[in-house]
């Protein structure tokens, strides 16, 4: 057996299992199977206790109560910022950004440093297998400054063509903004080689790590980016949770992203000097709770042994793509060398749409559709596929599950 097998064996999903109680919910009638962490992640118990303790006894405003439950939320509010720096081995606590998922960090990054760096004949580099969230805030930069938004193709498996992008590198090239892992594909980019020709060329580049943090092992300092951005809820942590790395020298020299409490030190009408960092970048009444219960997700993942359950993850993954692809009628959109967690497929004669409403009956949940990434859809000349995607719960009967599912879609439209 390799190692990987043999680490993939030793996970105890029955364990992993309990921790998270939806996945005892009936569907129609049916036990839960699913297969759509891609969307959003199921919460861990740890997550869910760590919300109604905050509600239950620590509930307050952060960084500006003078009482005891202020400083208890604003305590528990940091700690998670703390252990976001560990997660990801930022130098520097103040180089983690919170906000409220991957969006906001990649808009916070174009609408402060890209529209005060782009002028016009500048470009910003990303590629054709981009979520809608690191496509459309530079097109809407670009539109502000006169700048040029390129993008590098993909290949018919579904991988980036590497001398395509490093062809498009030059020295108008101001930033680079790459998916980590493609949330429609699944395919893991070789983001350090990809930063390292980017860095070379002397772009910035900001990485969309929002699929990879819940799977891979990501070393900001080890990678060498200028920005990576991630969501809170596609790592077993509450919506509306999200951070944005920045290298600090970069984020003292960028201007607010949006004004109001919080991100100032003081306000007059002449003048308003803003806080430090990463304060600047945090107006308002952030969501507390949500961060709070994303630090228990941080430990939840620390917890547990992160190379067995990617390699639990990768064995569920090899097997459903075997299985599935063997189907009739069954055409696999992306079939990189390198994939985490993503099967995206489309059935001959059948919509996507009626797929996701069969296997619903039958209690499994994937997701349908373009998955917000309308230029991959494109690419293959598909309207839309299905997708599962599969998390650190999943296990081999939900594979017999998706693919009896899918006999099923054959029976019912022949
Ligand atoms: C690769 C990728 N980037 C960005 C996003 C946007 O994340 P959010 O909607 O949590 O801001 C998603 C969500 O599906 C994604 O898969």
């Amino acid at each position: 057996m390799t190692k990987v097998a043999e680490a993939a064996r030793a996970f105890d999903v029955a364990r992993v299992r309990e921790d998270f109680p939806i996945l005892r919910e009936l569907v129609h009638g049916r036990p839960l199977v699913y297969l759509d962490s891609a969307n959003t992640t199921q919460k861990p118990l740890a997550v869910l206790e760590a919300l109604d303790t905050y509600y239950r006894h620590q509930n307050s405003n952060i960084h500006r109560a003078t009482h005891l439950l202020g400083e208890r939320a604003t305590e528990a509010f940091e700690r998670t910022r703390t252990k976001l720096q560990r997660f990801v081995n930022a130098r520097d606590r103040a180089e983690i950004v919170l906000t409220k998922g991957c969006t906001e960090s990649i808009n916070l990054v174009a609408q402060s440093w890209a529209r005060t760096h782009l002028t016009p004949g500048d470009e910003v580099l990303v590629t054709w297998m981009e979520h809608h969230s690191n496509i459309v805030p530079w097109q809407i930069v670009c539109e502000q400054t006169g700048a040029t938004l390129k993008a590098a193709p993909i290949t018919d498996r579904g991988e980036l063509d590497v001398e395509a992008f490093e062809r498009l590198l030059s020295e108008r090239t101001k930033l680079v903004a790459i998916i980590h892992v493609s949330n429609a594909l699944g395919t893991i980019n070789p983001v350090a080689r990809l930063i390292a020709q980017a860095r070379a060329a002397g772009a910035l580049v900001l990485v969309d790590g929002a699929q990879a943090v819940p799977h891979l092992p990501v070393d900001v300092q080890a990678l060498d980016c200028d920005f990576y951005a991630f969501s809170g809820h596609k790592m077993y942590g509450p919506t509306g949770t999200g951070v944005l790395y920045g290298r600090r020298a970069l984020l003292e020299a960028m201007p607010p992203y949006q004004g109001g409490g919080d991100m100032i030190a003081s306000v007059t009408f002449e003048k308003t000097e803003y806080n430090v960092l990463p304060h600047k970048f945090e107006a308002g009444t952030p969501n507390i709770a949500g961060v709070v219960g994303l630090g228990a997700a941080v430990d939840y993942l620390a917890g547990l042994d992160r190379a067995a359950v990617l390699a639990h993850e990768e064995a569920l993954l090899d097997e459903a793509t075997a299985r599935v692809r063997e189907l009739a009628g069954v055409t696999l959109i992306g079939d990189a060398a390198a994939r985490a967690s993503v099967l995206s497929f489309v059935v001959e004669g059948v919509h996507p749409h009626d797929i996701g409403t069969v296997l619903d009956a039958e209690g499994v949940a994937v997701r349908t559709g373009q998955h917000c990434a309308q230029p991959v859809m494109d690419r293959y000349g598909v309207p839309a596929t299905v997708r599962a995607s599969f998390g650190v719960y999943n296990t081999h009967e939900d594979v017999d599950a998706l693919v009896r599912g899918l006999e099923k879609v054959r029976e019912v439209f022949g």
